[in-house]
């Protein structure tokens, strides 16, 4: 009788050990799915950790910037410089001019983040 206790009390255990092994890969797999790049509803603030943290240490303003008309201070300067037509080619190094200078190329998330907005009209909020 006791053995037998012992035994449905192991086979609980390792069930409940599956169970818990299982959700934890589903749980996983949320994550993972999480993951996607959401590119919807992205106004400007959403980017500042790129265009503020990341392009205005170097494009930090009309007057202090490597290249003239690429601005990265506020939304006016962002939209502008996006204007210009340079700044998707620069992040997605599509041409001679590859940014952010000198660093890691942005995440493809980053870049499809920032053309969605882009093509959504560069909303300000
Ligand atoms: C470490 C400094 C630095 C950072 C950070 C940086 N840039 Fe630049 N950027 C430069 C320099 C320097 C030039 C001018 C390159 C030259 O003339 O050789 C430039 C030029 C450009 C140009 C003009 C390209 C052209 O076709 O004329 C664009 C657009 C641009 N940057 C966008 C960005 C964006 C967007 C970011 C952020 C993702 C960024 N930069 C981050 C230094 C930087």
């Amino acid at each position: 009788m006791q053995k037998t206790k012992f035994l449905i009390t192991l086979f609980g255990l390792i069930l409940l050990g599956l169970s818990g092994f299982v959700s934890c890969t589903f749980e996983n797999e949320e994550n993972y799915f999480n993951q996607v790049c959401d590119t919807t509803n992205l106004v400007y603030n959403d980017l500042t950790y790129i265009f503020t943290n990341v392009c205005a240490s170097c494009h930090v303003s009309p007057d202090n910037t490597p290249r003239t008309g690429i601005t990265m201070g506020n939304f006016e300067q962002v939209k502008a410089s996006v204007l210009t037509g340079k700044v998707l080619p620069a992040i997605k190094h599509e041409g001679n001019y590859k940014m952010p200078a000198g660093q890691a190329k942005l995440s493809d998330c980053d870049i499809e983040k920032i053309e969605a907005w882009i093509n959504a009209g560069m909303p300000e909020n």
